[in-house]
This record gives C-alpha cells, structure tokens and sequence, in this order.
C-alpha cells in the first residue's frame, strides 16, 4: 500500500486515541454499525481532503465500514496529527498521504496522490481538492459522480464556482447544515480556539482585552466562550447587523483600527485576507498575542509583519509562538503570533472535541449515503444536506444525550396548521 506519513512507528498512540474519540462519537458509531450492514457506499472510491484527526479517522473507519475505498490528505499543512495518520494506516489499511508541517509543495502533491486514485467521492474541507481537481485534472471531472464540503470557506468558493457554471458535479454544503454549523462552528471552534492559544502561550484570559474579528457562528463561539473565562471581549465587524448582534449580545465593538490600541490577544475568524495588517501592527500594545482560526492563513499579514521585522528582529519564543519586534512610538513593540497565523485551534490544539465533531461528520457519512442514492439524479450544483437527515443527526444526538423533548398534541398539530384562528 502506497502512503506518505511521518512515523509508522506512533501509530499504537493513534490508536488509542482515536478510540478515546470514538466513546465521544455515538452518533457516528450507530452509523457505522447501520453502515457496516449495509454497504451503502459499495463501489465508491473516497478522496478524503480533510485535517487528519482522531475525529476525522474514526469519519473515514465509518466510509470504508460502509464499503467504501477510502484515501485521506490534510487539508491544512499544519493540523495532522502524525499519530493518527499512522494508525490509519497501520490498523484501518487506509493510506494516508499526510505530515505535519508539510510544505505547501508536499501538501499539494499530497492531493494530487488522491486524485491519483481516481475519486468517485470528493470530501473536501476548504474547497482545495475539487478546486484542484477543476483546474488541473478536468479530464477526471466525469469520474466523480459528487462531493461534500465541511467548512464556510470551502461552501463559499463552491458557490462561486456553481455562479461561474464551472462546477464539474454535484456538492452537499455539510457546513450549512444545522447540526454542523450551529455546534462545530460555535461550540467547537469557541473552545478549540480557546485551547490552542492557552496550550501555546499559557497566558490568563481574565482581564484582558479579547479581541474577534468577524462575528459569524465562530466568532460567536469565541467571543462567548472568551468572555466566559473573564476577558474584555471587543467584536470588529464588517455587516451591520452581526455589529449590531454583537453589540446586543454585550460586547464592545468598534473598528479594528481603535481595536488594534486596546487588544491584548486579537483572534481572527472572518474568511477575508489582511483582516490583521501593517496599519494595526504599528498600533498595538507590547506583548500582543495574534491568532487566526478562519480557514486560511490570510487573515494575519503576516508577510507585512515580517518586513516590519526584517533584519534578524523575529524569534521563536515558545514553540508555536513567534515574536516579532516592530516600530513603536516609543520604541520596539513585541508582537506574538501563534502557530504561524494557521488554524490555531488544529494548529495549537487538538481541533474541535469529538463530541461536536460526532454531529458533524455524521452528517458528512448520512450526505455521502443520500449522494450515492441520488446518483444520476442531481445537477452539478451546491446542495444543502436534506433536512430529514439534519433532523435525525439532532434526535440522534438527544437521544445520545439521554435529553427528551415533547410532541405536539393532535389540537397544537391542527392549530399550527390553520390559518382563520386568531385571539
Ligand atoms: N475541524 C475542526 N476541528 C476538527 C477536528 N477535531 N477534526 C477534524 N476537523 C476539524
């Protein structure tokens, strides 16, 4: 079998904690059992672009229980994890072509080894394989017969193709799914980010100024849980009714230029590029700690910091933290970014817990299921994940969770029915 990963050799470690997931995972393992049965995704081949996690391992153990062949790349250089990658393919027979801190030139080969294998299936997280797959594999276009995509900026470059007419076959928006975005968004980011800054600077959250950019379901979840733990959570926005959310949900919002001034640590989570830039740097306080968890490394300009810095003026400080001296007023400012402005919750910490991965890719195993039953059937666009199956992954996670809810009576039934009762 045909693999690149760092070390066979951790893959007992990967094991064990992709088991530790598992327990966290119920949702998904009543799928996989319902699936091993079934074999719905028999004849199917798999290119699975996704971060290499024990969360993603027990996904892709879920897709070959179903009869798939299954194949896995990182979708970010820096959030495998090189033990996972290992038990997957020690103990699921499932090659993995991935390595921390892979070169952008490895990561891309890496993709191109998936497609190597000929997908019918596409399982894209940020949008890189099928936009890969379009540009430089179009003769493959015919062999794939759909794809899903787990993330906002991934559905956002799939609706841009699907405007253009160039998108080559059909894709499920597993982010846009309710029991995707409303959970791992908030939740699972809201904490992961958490996590990945605390693990890499170890710096007390209570008291300081707390700075989001971008207040989506991520930065909701981050402003949250920021605020949760003590800190002064201020919110920069560009749309005026989530500055306008924000503001009512207690948070200070203003623009980033005066944030810059009062931040002590700033996250971003916008999706945009230079949301952090040259103009915000030479504003900031001594000591401020930057980090991105939006899906790409854009959002920090980091090549402007660099050349504010050049000249031997950046060190590592920690080991996902780098310091950069800039010009201040008086003197030279520190400025700190962790895990090179990269996913910082996949890049510093261990990504979003199992137990909100569960919902998540429960809805990507149940799309691919619907996918191969709608075969020849579907137009090559953007499609949202049916809602019976984002209603049956929230039952299945109540039901998990030993939480019961009510039914309605056959007179609220009727009354929510009708049109001519009013007080
Ligand atoms: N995205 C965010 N957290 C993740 C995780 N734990 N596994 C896979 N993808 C993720």
């Amino acid at each position: 079998m045909d693999f690149d990963i760092a070390d066979i050799s951790q893959a007992d470690l990967g094991r064990q904690r992709i088991a530790w997931a598992d327990s966290n995972m119920p949702v998904l393992e009543s799928i996989r059992d319902r699936f091993a049965k079934e074999k719905p995704l028999t004849g199917m081949v798999v290119a699975a672009c996704l971060h290499i996690t024990t969360e993603t391992a027990n996904l892709l153990r879920t897709l070959k229980a179903g009869g798939a062949e299954v194949y896995a790349a990182a979708s970010n250089p820096l959030s495998t994890q090189d033990d996972v990658a290992a038990s997957l393919v020690k103990h699921e027979g499932i090659p993995v072509f991935a390595v921390r801190g892979e070169s952008s030139e490895v990561y891309y080969r890496h993709l191109d080894e998936l497609l190597d294998r000929h997908p019918t299936i596409t399982m894209d997280d940020g949008c890189d394989l099928v936009s890969r797959l379009h540009s430089a594999r179009p003769e493959q276009l015919k062999e794939v017969v759909a794809g899903t995509e787990e993330t906002t900026t991934g559905v956002i470059r799939l609706r841009a193709m699907e405007e253009d007419n160039a998108l080559g076959f059909p894709v499920v928006a597993v982010n846009d799914a309710d029991t995707k975005h409303m959970f791992d968004n908030r939740y699972g980011t809201g904490q992961s980010t958490l996590d990945g800054i605390i693990r890499a600077t170890n710096t007390l959250l209570a008291g300081k100024s707390f700075v989001v950019a971008g207040y989506g379901y991520c930065g909701k979840g981050v402003a949250s849980r920021a605020s949760g733990m003590g800190a002064n959570v201020i919110v920069t926005e560009i749309d005026p009714i989530r500055a306008l959310e924000a503001t009512m949900d207690g948070f200070r919002v203003m623009p980033m230029a005066e944030a810059a001034r009062q931040g002590d640590i700033f996250v971003t989570v916008t999706g945009n590029r230079d949301v952090l830039r040259e103009e915000h740097f030479l504003l900031m306080k001594d000591g401020a700690i930057l980090a991105n968890s939006g899906h790409f490394d854009v959002e920090i300009d980091l090549n402007a910091l660099k050349s504010l810095a050049s000249g031997e003026r950046s060190r590592k400080v920690r080991p996902l933290v780098d310091e950069y001296l800039v010009p201040g007023k008086s003197g030279d400012i520190r400025v700190m970014v962790v895990a090179d402005g990269r996913l910082v919750n996949l890049g510093a910490a261990e990504g979003h817990p199992a137990a909100v991965m569960d919902m998540s890719f429960a809805n990507q195993a149940l799309a691919a299921e619907w996918l191969v039953s709608q075969i020849g059937q579907l137009e090559n666009k953007v499609y949202l994940v049916p809602e019976v199956i984002d209603k049956e992954v929230a039952r299945l996670k109540l039901a998990t969770m030993g939480v019961k809810v009510d039914i309605l009576t056959d007179a609220q039934e009727k009354y929510l029915a009708s049109w001519n009762v009013g007080t």
